[in-house]
């Protein structure tokens, strides 16, 4: 039989809940943001940050607008211990940003806790426990009381240490830790014994932090526990309730979202969601989800290219490219129909419009990316991709027939290269293809002249020979045709023809030309500061690859 075993597992049990409010809210404001990065974060390092390598994540955590910040652990590592005193002493903790550390209920590891914020200006005392049914059952081997009373214990013990350092603003947090495997009025009994001790009041409230520890439900289901425990807990007014959510069922974010909506205030997780198994809830894209629907997140999340970097060097993990808002990938598009849709979406916007363009659910300029960005053509891209590309890099327009003669042609290259083709090899294909207005005729001096029609006399240059042409026509185009067709002894059309100014310091002019020759369509451009030779050379591209073509 196989060892991939359903039964073997039991469906989580929910709160049974009565009309619950959360379905119907919307989150209209930020949380109270609580970054955990260098506690929980690290601890799940393969290699735990060293002290400078905190200082450089601190730094960006205060520049990204954190005003709660868990530091470490300073009771049980001496490496925590010892950044903790180098922020307090070295006065690196901004004034409107609080220190937040994290201490098991024991009162020799609550002391230390407090020699190691000494000095603080304020500083948040998290202490916790385990709570569930399987860590006091299986763990601690101890009933509901005494689980209890390891709590309130430990509530006491912070309380009174505090009174040694008056000089801090201390503020209290408890956390029933894995409270997602705790039996909620069990959960509310604790966390009211807790603030029998602290007695907290709305001008000082206390933090509760209610963890999924472990993440063991859907969403909806977490949202039910955090609802019911906020209209069952003593106090409400008193405390913010916060939540910790970890991404074992790869919906950390969404349980944190629900969970703000069913009543929590304060929510903690870590940059790009590090930390523990699968991760911490990610507060970059919980912040971003806020951002885009017009929600201020109170983050600054504008550098992401920072952010990411730091994280990856700080952590020494990788960040999926397509890792929501801040993969290298997220704001690409290689389809062409996405690519087509983006570039028209993209030429109505303004900045007096609100956003909205199709698969870009936020302005990647935002997070310090740039359009050129966006647009990355292979083998799967469209002509609105290449047409995007040569017009952003180049200030090429290609006219529409002509993105239709090119497109087959990049696509061509890139199934034959295998990759995305940038915007140097793109004009690099584009000009061997079209711009061949020098073999083997090329342009010489021409003379025009108008009477009832417009007269050309014109030298065509070849390695052996200058050959001279005359012809007429209605313009110096069609006179030009006239003029080589009759040359060769053949009839020359032009069917297509379209010519841009070049922007910037260049004051040239390009042409695009398509022709019709003996029956064969060929597409030639030249680029000229005089509009007339341009077009007569593209022309001559045009002749050119009819005769190569020939011979
Ligand atoms: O995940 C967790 O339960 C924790 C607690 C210590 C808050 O990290
Ligand atoms: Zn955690």
């Amino acid at each position: 039989m196989s060892r991939f075993n359903h039964r073997k597992y039991r469906p989580f049990t929910p709160i049974e809940i009565k009309n619950r409010t959360w379905p119907d809210k919307n989150i209209t404001q930020a949380p109270i943001w609580s970054s955990v990065d260098l506690r929980d974060g690290n601890q799940a390092l393969v290699e735990p940050m060293t002290v400078e390598q905190k200082k450089e994540l601190f730094a960006l955590l205060v520049d990204v607008g954190f005003k709660e910040i868990e530091i470490g652990f300073p009771s049980a590592s001496q490496l925590d211990f010892d950044f903790t005193r180098w922020l307090i002493e070295e006065d690196q903790v901004p004034e409107d940003v609080t220190l937040q550390v994290l201490t098991q209920a024991r009162p020799e590891l609550i002391k230390r806790t407090y020699e190691a914020l000494e000095g603080a200006h304020r500083a948040i005392v998290h202490v916790y426990n385990s709570t569930s049914t399987t860590q006091r059952e299986q763990v601690f081997r101890m009933d509901k009381e005494g689980v209890k009373q390891i709590a309130v214990q430990g509530a006491k013990d912070v309380q009174e240490l505090a009174k040694q350092y008056p000089q801090t603003e201390w503020i209290f947090q408890y956390s029933p830790e894995s409270f997602t495997g705790t039996e909620m009025d069990y959960a509310v009994q604790v966390v009211d014994a807790v603030t029998e001790v602290w007695q907290p009041t709305p001008d000082n409230k206390v933090i509760i932090n209610l963890p999924a520890t472990v993440e063991v439900s859907t969403p909806n289901r977490f949202a039910d526990q955090i609802e019911w425990f906020c209209r069952h807990v003593k106090n409400r007014e008193s405390l913010i309730i916060s939540l910790h959510t970890h991404n074992d069922r790869g919906c950390g974010v969404a349980a944190a979202e629900l969970g703000l909506m069913a009543g929590a205030d304060r929510i903690e997780g870590t940059l790009l969601g590090n930390g523990e198994r699968t991760g911490n809830m990610d507060i970059v894209t919980m912040a971003m989800n806020m951002y885009s629907q017009g929600v201020d997140p109170k983050l600054q999340l504008g550098d992401m290219d920072r952010i990411v970097s730091t994280v990856k060097a700080v952590t020494q993990l990788p960040v999926h490219p397509r890792h929501a808002y801040a993969g290298e990938l997220v704001f690409t598009a290689f389809s062409g129909s996405h690519q087509d849709a983006i570039n028209k979406c993209l030429a109505n916007q303004s900045d007096d419009k609100p956003w909205d363009v199709a698969y870009l659910p936020i302005d990647p300029r935002d997070l310090g990316r740039s359009y050129q960005e966006i647009i990355r053509v292979n083998s799967q891209s469209g002509k609105g991709g290449v047409a995007y590309t040569l017009a952003q890099e180049y200030g090429l327009s290609l006219p529409r027939w002509l993105q239709v003669e090119f497109s087959p042609i990049v696509q061509n290259y890139a199934e034959q290269d295998g990759g995305v083709i940038n915007g140097a090899t793109m004009k690099q294909l584009f000009e061997d293809s079209f711009a061949t207005d020098s073999s083997p005729y090329q342009l010489g001096r021409y003379e025009l002249s108008k009477d009832k029609s417009d007269t050309i006399r014109a030298d065509i240059v070849t390695d052996a020979e200058t050959l001279s042409v005359s012809g007429q026509g209605n313009g110096a185009l069609s006179a030009f045709c006239h003029a080589v067709g009759q040359h060769l002894d053949t009839r020359i059309d032009v069917i297509q023809y379209s010519e841009h100014a070049l922007g910037g310091t260049d004051s040239q002019a390009i042409t695009y030309v398509q022709t019709n020759i003996n029956g064969t369509r060929y597409n030639g451009v030249a680029k000229h500061e005089d509009i007339v030779s341009a077009s007569l050379q593209a022309l001559l591209a045009t002749v050119n690859q009819y005769l190569l073509k020939r011979c």
